[in-house]
């Protein structure tokens, strides 16, 4: 089973010239189905969220998404606070936390987006039992935008319940959590061996950013192998890099 992540698009901020060989990066890798982590937009408007979505379709694939912060409307207040996934649901097929059970991977979706938080996220207790609860039969991957643990050095604030979820993920046996938010990659592990993956924009266009990419999952017996597609900030093609093996924990 093979899987494009993907994470951060930022559409409306992102580098228009990156889009089709993005698209051919994933042709030419043949996954199955395409997995995002959130900002699909760099704002929640309807037409930024048409051209994620259009740009997606073009895969011909089937993909699911999870919120991002900036999925959520920003200033418009009303819009935030009293119905701020009305147009990511407009676009986004699914339900706003996914499940999907593919041969030899299950993912689960979880929205971390929480409109009274500026940018941070947030997870409920009740998220995290559902996590908990669905993790019994694996291999296991959550996709969820905001991260759990920081990169290396870093000091800025995780979002409401990390180190809880943490926890609890560690405990359920999940394999894989899929984070984005930090447009940065870094793969960590937790000392009974749950990996944590914390994708770079694919798209965005911020000049701090390090340089744009998405990533292949194949989910093969025994474990996975993660393959980084970088796009060097003056290439115009996502190169693979040299697939890391990831075991499983069952
Ligand atoms: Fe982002
Ligand atoms: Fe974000």
């Amino acid at each position: 089973m093979r899987v494009a992540l993907l994470s951060d698009l930022h559409i409306g901020m992102h580098r228009p010239r990156l889009v089709q060989p993005m698209l051919d990066a994933i042709s030419d890798a043949a996954p199955e189905h395409i997995v995002v982590a959130g900002d699909l937009v760099q704002r929640a408007r309807r037409e930024l969220f048409a051209e994620a979505e259009a740009i997606l379709d073009q895969t011909g694939l089937p993909w699911l998404c999870v919120p991002g912060n900036h999925d959520i409307p920003l200033m418009n207040v009303p819009g935030r606070l009293l119905w701020p996934f009305h147009e990511y649901e407009m676009s986004v097929p699914g339900p706003r936390e996914p499940l999907l059970e593919l041969p030899g991977l299950k993912i689960i979706g979880v929205n971390s987006t929480f409109p009274y938080r500026w940018r941070n996220g947030r997870l409920t207790d009740r998220q995290i039992a559902r996590v908990k609860n669905l993790a019994r039969t694996g291999p296991v991957m959550v996709v969820q935008h905001h991260p759990i643990s920081l990169l290396p050095g870093e000091t800025k604030e995780l979002m409401l319940n990390a180190e809880k979820a943490i926890t609890a993920y560690d405990e359920a046996g999940v394999d894989l959590v899929l984070t984005g938010h930090l447009h940065h990659f870094n793969l960590a592990s937790s000392a009974s061996g749950m990996k944590q993956i914390h994708a770079a924009s694919a798209l965005c266009d911020r000049s701090e950013d390090p340089p744009n990419e998405i990533a292949i999952l194949d989910a093969e017996a025994g474990g996975f192998q993660l393959t980084r597609m970088i796009a060097p900030k003056d290439g115009a093609d996502f190169v693979p890099q040299p697939p890391i093996a990831l075991p499983s924990r069952r």
